[in-house]
């Protein structure tokens, strides 16, 4: 006699449970963390998690456009009165760096806000570029002594070498690489060049270099063209860049709301996504009544294959 419908459905009720109940368990349990290949999909799921949040924060972006524009065009960086905003308002780190996050380098201007600097230590090989010197390297210095396998290429043409942290330091100097040149949106390094002018993918191809595990940029006002060059030579496939700290100068006569909100979504569109940002306070002081042009930026790229992304790093 077969058996009854009803004690089917019961027995197929209590089976499912049991199911349910060991695969709750089995995702909750410490093991679960440690276990490579799971923990790979939880370093996805947060990846997508801040996606999804950073998505909702482009619309927020919108809608504070509408409220003080009501287009880009009218929104004003710096408002006198009445606004309560400030051009960087719209444009916050909402993306949370999946690894520690810590600032390297002196506090003060010159040190920099970095995600996962244990996981670049780890690799055998890595490589940091450095725009803006102005005799200050405490950033490049601690990187290069937390990760023996890190090498720096520095350029600033209005100095000759790295800062004293750096040159003043014998087990550095050697991994550490200068040239007096500027980064630029084109080239233009002849001989009767002043500044020379070197865009990152000569620079990169110069060097022989795929990838940038550390990008620092700090060129007072030249990183506008610069990173338009850059990111649009990599519209497609990949920006060659696992994290990228930034120092942007928006001044208050010059860069307009209208053209910063789209050189920052031209940031965003290639995978580039903020996870801190502090403003300028050494400036704010130096220059009292200023506006508030400047502001640090850490930005993680969550495209491609690098240390931050690759699962295989725990
Ligand atoms: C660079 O900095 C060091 C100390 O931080 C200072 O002694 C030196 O005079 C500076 N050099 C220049 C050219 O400003």
């Amino acid at each position: 006699m077969p058996p009854r419908p009803s004690v089917v459905v019961l027995a197929t009720f209590i089976a499912l449970s049991f199911l349910l109940l060991f695969h709750q368990f089995s995702f909750s349990s410490p093991s679960y963390y440690r276990d490579v290949f799971t923990r790979s999909r939880s370093l996805k799921a947060w990846l997508n998690d801040e996606e999804e949040r950073y998505m909702a924060l482009i619309q927020d972006r919108q809608q504070l456009i509408r409220k003080w524009g009501p287009t880009e065009v009218e929104v004003q960086p710096y408002p006198s009165h009445n606004k309560l905003y400030t051009l960087w308002d719209f444009f916050i780190p909402a993306f949370q760096c999946p690894h520690r996050v810590e600032r390297i380098g002196t506090l003060g201007d010159g040190g920099k806000w970095t995600c996962g600097v244990d996981r670049i230590a780890k690799q055998d090989k890595c490589v940091i570029y450095s725009f803006g010197v102005n005799n200050e390297s405490s950033f490049e210095a601690d990187l290069l002594r937390r990760a023996p396998g890190c090498e720096a290429w520095g350029y600033d043409y209005s100095v000759d070498r790295w800062g004293p942290e750096v040159y003043n330091d014998p087990e550095l100097e050697p991994r550490a690489h200068f040239e007096p040149w500027a980064l630029g949106g084109s080239n233009h390094h002849e001989d009767h060049d002043y500044p020379r002018y070197w865009t990152l993918d000569s620079l990169m191809e110069l060097n022989g270099h795929t990838f940038i595990d550390i990008l620092k940029i700090d060129i007072e006002g030249g990183e506008f063209d610069a990173l338009t060059s850059f990111v649009t030579a990599h519209a497609e496939g990949d920006l060659p860049v696992g994290q990228l700290q930034l120092e942007i100068h928006a001044r208050a006569g010059r860069e307009r709301f209208e053209y910063f909100n789209k050189w920052w979504a031209s940031l965003e569109a290639v995978g580039l996504r903020p996870f801190w940002t502090e403003p300028n306070m050494v400036y704010i002081n130096i220059v009292r009544g200023a506006a508030p042009e400047l502001a640090e930026y850490s930005f993680i790229n969550i495209r491609g294959n690098h240390a931050l992304l690759n699962e295989a790093f725990n």
